[in-house]
């Protein structure tokens, strides 16, 4: 028997997974965590699919390669754009069957597919994750009575990033991107990128009461922790000492300040060099 020796890893294309990490470590404080963020190549947002996966397969060789034997993929990008693929040929070919990822997609929808008033689901997203329909195509699997209409919106995770989550010019990039949303009457909407946290209140003021609003952060730590409860195998794995390394793969100076927005302190990561063999 191997013992408690792993730890779980946190991979996002930058930092806003730190939003995602926040309420993972605060349902599960615990662990021992890796959090990894692609910052030198973030956004992912704008990328094509094929070097989503290039850049997520390097993230999965990286955090199994420091201990790691359960990854979340905190991004929406990467989850909707490489998780699939992944889990489904990378993983088992490469690491056999006991290591896991997990996304933040299939949190999300669960928790719409337990709603029974919700029939019209309105989604924004970074433009990689709207174009490769993987919110429709989950949830039609899940709950085919609920119809999802979809709103790419590429421009308010650079703003959040740039600390203008309150301007003028936000909000009305917010409004241009909800509007074709609220004309099909959605009940609720669902915060699909990991930026959108930050805009929550600048969201709710303009979709109003009577829509819901779907943060993914503390569905994605329940899932997290309902899961490892299912799974004793891999819970018997993890280490139980409180303790986060960071890393990130440029030179770590926008770190600093970006974490205390995302995370709600300042922290000092460590580089990563990623690799990608074949
Ligand atoms: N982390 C990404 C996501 O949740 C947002 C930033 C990016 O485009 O890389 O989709």
């Amino acid at each position: 028997m191997a013992g408690r020796t792993k730890a779980i890893g946190i991979f996002d294309s930058g930092l806003g997974g730190l939003t995602v990490f926040k309420d993972i470590q605060k349902q599960l404080p615990g662990y021992r965590y890796i959090y990894l963020g692609d910052t030198a190549r973030a956004p992912y947002g704008d990328r094509s699919k094929a070097q989503v996966l290039k850049f997520a397969k390097q993230a999965v060789d990286f955090l199994f390669a420091h201990d790691c034997e359960l990854i979340i993929f905190a991004c929406n990008t990467a989850s909707a754009e490489a998780l699939r693929t992944i889990q489904r040929s990378y993983l088992p070919k490469k690491y056999g069957k006991r290591k896991r990822i997990l996304g933040v997609i299939v949190p999300a929808l669960e928790e719409v597919a337990s709603s029974p008033g919700l029939t019209r689901l309105g989604v924004i997203a970074t433009e990689g994750t709207v174009a490769s329909g993987a919110y429709p195509r989950e949830l039609k699997k899940m709950a085919p009575r609920v119809r999802v209409f979809q709103s790419a919106a590429p421009l308010l995770a650079p703003a959040v990033e740039a600390g203008e989550a309150n301007s003028l010019l936000t909000k009305k990039l917010i409004k241009g991107y909800l509007a074709p949303l609220l004309k099909k009457n959605i009940d609720a909407l669902l915060l699909g990128c990991t930026h959108y946290g930050h805009l929550e209140k600048q969201i709710r003021a303009i979709v109003g009461r009577k829509v819901r609003v779907i943060l993914q952060g503390p569905l994605v730590a329940r899932k997290l922790h309902e899961y490892l409860i299912r799974h004793p195998e891999m819970e018997t794995m993890l280490e139980r000492r409180p303790e986060t390394v960071f890393y990130t793969t440029d030179r770590g100076s926008g770190f600093a300040r970006l974490s205390a927005l995302f995370f709600g302190k300042a922290v000092v990561a460590k580089r990563a060099l990623l690799e990608y063999k074949k």
